[in-house]
């Protein structure tokens, strides 16, 4: 049975490790600051400061900073929220609503929909409304009517070599179809993998450029959307870049190749040994040699 490990990231804030996938639920540097670099900055809410009604879908909700850090500045506007959560798992939920370190950070608001997701799966404040599908999102993303776009969709689940499933080639086609025409789809990952699904399906990519105390990360994350934006990537707390010729080259080397599963219920291990039997085929260039000449860390 998946278990977890409590600790305090950098920043003061809750995290949990995962013993089933091996993996931390964040950053070190901090859950908190994770969500609002990676995730609250890139979607330069600004943009919707016009718009009645924004959509957005949480892909992992986890303990649910990325949509609680959302909702602390989108709860202060008049735009009314839809919101779609997709998780396996309540009990990171769960777990972090009974630590008074989680519960401190959040807003009486934000707080309160969290206990109402916890409790009873759904949320509203009489104006904004919320619901949370709990089980694989491959399957309940289906809940979700297929007629609704979303403005953000905000993808984060564990690294694709512990989590293939939610990285696959499939799935990110299935997550573009449902983005809005001026949405964004917003991940921590920069894997070259990832970045060419996206590619392949239609969108235009951005980095995430580090801040000057992140200069050691040549990226934090990648932000996908339908259409080149017109407006300035550069607003006054976040950038997001075309990306680096460093970057681009990344999608050529082997590491572009995807994660694959055509029916939606591969498991991980085949997910994974499918495409390493795709990269050994590859004529494309080693990722080792890309690292070489830009003398890139693992
Ligand atoms: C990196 S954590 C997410 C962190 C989260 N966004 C937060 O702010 O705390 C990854 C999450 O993916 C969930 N997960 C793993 N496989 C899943 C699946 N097939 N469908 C939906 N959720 C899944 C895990 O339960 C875990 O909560």
């Amino acid at each position: 049975m998946n278990s977890f490990k409590k600790h305090t990231t950098k920043d003061g804030s809750l995290s949990l490790y995962s013993f089933s996938y091996k993996e931390g639920f964040h950053d070190k540097d901090g859950a908190l600051k994770e969500s609002i670099d990676k995730y609250l900055l890139p979607a330069q809410l600004e943009q919707f400061s016009n718009t009645e009604k924004i959509v957005v879908l949480d892909v992992c909700m986890g303990l649910g900073y990325n949509t609680g850090c959302i909702f602390e500045k989108l709860l202060q506007s008049n735009i009314k929220i839809e919101w779609h959560g997709l998780e396996i798992d309540q009990r990171p939920l769960n777990l972090a609503l009974k630590e008074k370190i989680f519960q401190e950070i959040w807003s009486p608001k934000v707080l309160h929909f969290f206990n109402c997701l916890n409790k009873s799966g759904k949320w509203t404040d009489g104006f904004n409304e919320g619901i949370i599908h709990w089980g694989d999102a491959r399957k309940k993303i289906y809940e979700i009517q297929s007629s609704l776009r979303f403005d953000l969709i905000l993808l984060d689940p564990f690294s694709p070599q512990k989590c293939p499933e939610l990285w696959s080639e499939e799935f990110i086609y299935l997550l573009t179809g449902r983005l809005s025409a001026k949405g964004r789809l917003i991940t921590y990952s920069t894997a070259a993998s990832i970045r060419a699904s996206f590619k392949r399906a239609g969108l235009k990519i951005y980095s995430i450029v580090p801040s000057i105390v992140d200069q050691k990360k040549w990226s934090l994350g990648t932000v996908a959307m339908k259409k080149r934006s017109e407006q300035d990537l550069i607003s006054k707390e976040c950038q997001l870049k075309d990306l680096s010729t460093r970057e681009v080259e990344h999608l050529n080397t082997r590491s572009s190749i995807p994660y694959r599963d055509p029916t939606g219920k591969g498991s991980s291990q085949e997910i994974i040994s499918t495409r390493e039997i795709e990269q050994s085929k590859s004529q494309l260039i080693n990722t080792s040699s890309w690292r070489k000449r830009w003398n890139t860390a693992r």
